[in-house]
Order: structure tokens, then sequence, then C-alpha cells
């Protein structure tokens, strides 16, 4: 029987089609990857298939905040420069018709390629009177040969009947799948608890084929009562550890007052979790920070104002690398983003690895292909007033600084996307050793956030930073990867300027390079 496309999905590729054609080149980030059109959250279906990356992401096409979610999709060699391809998936079914929730995605051993992601069903059951939907799993599968991704007839695969003791059927929520050594398929779902206000659990279930899936284990459950829900895991091993990441709902502030430092801000924030996965048993041990509660140890992954759910895959080179949405998401609906057709944006992507037992992060190589006009100074002496260097400066930019600060010297600033009346500014508190990304002089409406700041590792008055810096944001990456700050900002794009300043002093040397795509 041939396959017919729903009338959802039919009206939103034609709907993506024509804004597309609309939005000029300028209106997007130079090297940051933004929705077809209209609202774009988590990246989805991150992998390599049939010779090239395949990334998805959480997708309203029809406005530029948030709505029923779709799918939208896109292809790269390198993971830099993408290619648009036609909406993947659509609401239209009664499990799903209230959204398609986050996944993710497999290659198959017959060739095809394997989505799994969270439907949003009906509301009017939910017992607690809030009108959330049900959710489930379901698969869509493209064929070798096919453009579709069709849902699985069988759908839900896992499903209320499939949670675990005291799980919450309306906080179920993107899936992460992986293969086992031993070929058979492994997907972890994020879940609440209905017995508690608040607790999460993360729940793994097993299948030998992709689609038939067991009774789940719970892998992890979150006993420090970290935030009400914690959404979009991802579960990998990376050097000698094995990694959790996953983004949990509502947390408090965690903030370290001595040194003036915000560890999470209040809202919705990104923690990783190392630890031991033992393979026979398939429990995981996360390191723990206390020997009579066995509390575990948890780390924020991002130390900027933007960076949420985000979602790693394995390249074919053994390499893991994370995109996360750039977007504080509590702030995302705020945005008064009139003038645009499009809003969210994607992370470069990063490779993730394992050092002293933090994660590191990095962009992936593959962006120094995109590389022109290198300048490089060395030694330069930042002043007591705010100086500007000929040929640093630009807004799609890829700019290193190796900072020496003297003992006498107190504070230092950098100033990016500046012109004479805005700026982002990075200021730098020596003694502290505390960073500080602050954007109240971008041109920001007044309720979003607009400062945070970050302990940064002590190294006698030496910071590395390396700065990517795009039409629309910033990402930060801090002495080597040990830290990350992502940053966005929509000021005009002609102010370009890069200004320093040092109250004592303070040498760098500077590495800079344009970023054409
Ligand atoms: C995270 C999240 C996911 C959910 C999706 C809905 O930002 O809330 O938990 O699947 O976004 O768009």
């Amino acid at each position: 029987m041939e396959y017919r496309i729903s009338n959802e999905l039919a009206k939103a590729r034609e709907y993506e089609k024509e804004q597309e054609a609309l939005i000029k080149e300028e209106d997007r980030p130079v090297y940051h990857f933004t929705p077809r059109t209209g609202w774009l959250n988590d990246p989805n279906g991150l992998s390599y298939y049939d010779g090239k990356y395949h990334l998805f992401y959480q997708y309203h096409p029809y406005d530029s905040h948030w709505g029923p979610m779709h799918w939208g999709h896109a292809v790269s060699k390198d993971m830099i420069r993408w290619k648009y391809l036609p909406c993947a998936l659509a609401p239209d079914t009664e499990y799903d018709g209230s959204g398609c929730f986050s996944g993710s995605a497999l290659v198959m051993d017959d060739g095809s390629h394997l989505l799994m992601y969270t439907g949003c069903g009906d509301s009017s059951a939910d017992p607690t009177g809030k009108g959330r939907w049900i959710q489930s799993q379901n698969i869509a599968i493209k064929s070798p040969g096919s453009d579709e991704y069709i849902k699985y007839g069988k759908n839900p695969v896992i499903k209320e009947k499939d949670l675990p003791e005291g799980g919450d059927a309306y906080e179920f929520r993107d899936p992460y799948l992986w293969r086992a050594e031993d070929g058979t398929f492994r997907v972890l779902v994020a879940n609440g608890r209905t017995d508690e206000e608040t607790g999460t659990q993360l729940t793994m279930y097993r299948s030998d084929d992709g689609f038939n899936w067991g009774s789940g284990k719970v892998l992890f459950e979150d006993e420090r009562r970290i935030g009400v829900m914690w959404e979009c895991p991802n579960f990998f091993p990376l050097g000698d550890k094995h990694v959790l990441i996953a983004s949990p709902m509502d947390m408090q502030a965690e903030e370290e007052e001595a040194v003036g430092s915000i560890r999470f801000p209040q809202g919705n924030n990104v923690c990783y979790i190392t630890g031991k996965y033992d393979k026979k048993s398939e429990d995981f041990t996360p390191d723990s920070d206390d020997a009579d509660t066995g509390y575990y140890i948890y780390e924020p992954v991002d130390g900027g104002l933007d960076f949420y759910a985000p979602q790693v895959m394995k390249t074919p080179d053994g390499r893991r690398v994370m995109i996360g949405w750039m977007q504080d998401p509590m702030m995302g609906n705020l945005h008064d983003v009139k003038d645009f057709r499009i809003f969210g944006q994607m992370t470069v992507p990063r490779e993730l690895s394992m050092k002293n037992g933090r994660l590191h992060q990095w962009p992936v190589s593959e962006i120094e292909e995109y590389r022109t006009d290198k300048d490089i100074y060395s030694g330069v002496a930042f002043g007591n007033d705010w100086i500007r260097i000929p040929s640093i400066c630009g807004r799609a930019i890829d700019l290193t600084l190796d900072i020496k600060a003297e003992s006498t010297c107190e504070e230092l600033g950098i100033r990016f996307a500046a012109d004479k009346e805005h700026h982002v500014e990075l200021r730098f508190d020596v003694a502290r050793s505390v960073l500080t990304i602050d954007r109240s002089n971008s041109g920001q409406p007044d309720n979003i956030t607009k400062k945070r700041s970050l302990k940064v590792r002590d190294r006698n008055g030496k910071l590395s930073l390396r700065l990517l810096i795009d039409r629309y944001s910033a990402e930060i990456f801090i002495n080597d990867g040990e830290q990350t700050m992502s940053v966005t900002y929509y000021t005009d794009p002609s102010a370009q300027d890069v200004y320093f300043k040092a109250n004592g002093p303070a040498y760098m040397d500077i590495e800079k390079y344009d970023l054409q795509k």
C-alpha cells in the first residue's frame, strides 16, 4: 500500500518552504543552527546515518514561540553547514496529537533509521486536574531508499503500563537510545513520580530488536531532590567514567556567597554526574561526595545564560559530540521576537572529553575549516581605559585570548558585540577567580536574566578563553574547555567592536580568525 503523509505534515512542509524563502541570510546567525522557520528547542535524533550527520529538532514552524511540537530535520557532512530537509514528524495521531516531544535516533542493522520520541496524547484524564498530556514512547522508522519517517503501526512501544512503581505517566519523556556491546537495545527515559512533590527517576528499558521493549529498571533516582523533573537524559561512557547528563527543571539557585558566584541559577539547568556502570548488573553507581549518605556529585554543564536540553551522539570516528539548545528555557517565550520569523539556536557541536574527573568541552575540529584571515598578537598590554586593537573585531569570529594578570591587577574586562551604546561584557575578578558574563548593555528586554558569575579554577591570574562570537550569540570555552558559558543577545549586527581593559598590569596573546560559511 502506498504511504500517504498526513494533512498536518503536508501543511507544515508547505508552510516551512514558503516561509524559508522570506528569511534573509542576514537574519540568521553565521554558523549557529536555527530552525528552518518559526521556533526551535531541543536537539533530537542526533546521529550519523547514510553518510551524513542528522539533526532533528523540537520545532513549531507556525510561530516564533513554543507550540504543538513537530520534528524539524537537517543533514550535514561536517556538523557545521546544515541543509534543511522537510519536516520529519507532525503531531497527527491519537498518541502524539498534542506534540511529538524529544527523542533520539539509532541506525539499524538493515540500514533503516529509527527514531524514538515522546508522544503527547490526551490531557482530559490527568488526575491532578492540571491538564497535562499523557506521555508515551513511540517509534518512527525510515527504510533504506525511502525519505519518510513512518510512524510504527504498534505505537506506543513504551507506555503507562510499563512504568516502574510510582512513575507518573504525565511526566514520562525524552527517550535516549543506545546499543549495548552485544547489539541489544537500551533506552533511558525521564520520569517524574506521582507520590511526592519532587523527585525524578530515570528508567532504562531493554529490547532485542528495538521495537519490543521489556519492563523498565530504574537506573538512577534523584535522592538529592534537585529540581522537580529531570528532562532529556543522556548516558554514555567517556574516558574511564560513565556520564549522565540531564536537565532538571525548576531548581533552587545554588550560590557560593563567599566568592559571589552562581553554581546553578534559579530555574532549569543542565547537570552532569559521573560514575561507574557495571555492564553485567547494569547498575550505575554515581561518584559520591558523602560517605554517609552516598549522595551523588552533580556539576553544571554550562555556566552561561543560555543552555538547555543538550543531546550527545557518537560519531563514526568515536568522538562523543554534544549539541545544546542555546536558550534559557524560562526566557525563550519572553523575548519579543516579532521582527524575527525564526527564534532559537543550537550551540556549535562540542566534543566531550574527561580530564581529571571533569567533563571538558571543545568545539569540534570541523569548525576550523571555516576560519579565514588569521591575526596574531603577543604580549598585548591591557589599558586602564577601554582599548581596541586593529582588526580584532567582528560578529562571526573565533577569538582565543591567553591572559596573564599580575597580582596587582584586581579586575579585567572584555567587551564584544560593541558599539558606542551596546556591548556584552566579560569581567574577570582576578583575586576571587570569578568570571562574570553580563549582557545588561546588549539591548535585551528588561525581563531577561542579564548576568551570571562563575568560579573558575584558580590559575594564578592566568585565564585562557576561546570565544566563538556569532551574530546573536557567543560560546565561551574557559581554560581548555574545563568550563563553558553560552549567551545569546540580539544587538544589531553592526556592533562589531571588541574592547579590553584592566585596572592593573595584565597581558594577553591573541589569536583571531573570521568564521565564514
Ligand atoms: C525540554 C523539553 C522536553 C520535551 C520538549 C518539548 O526542553 O521540555 O522535556 O520533550 O522540551 O518541546
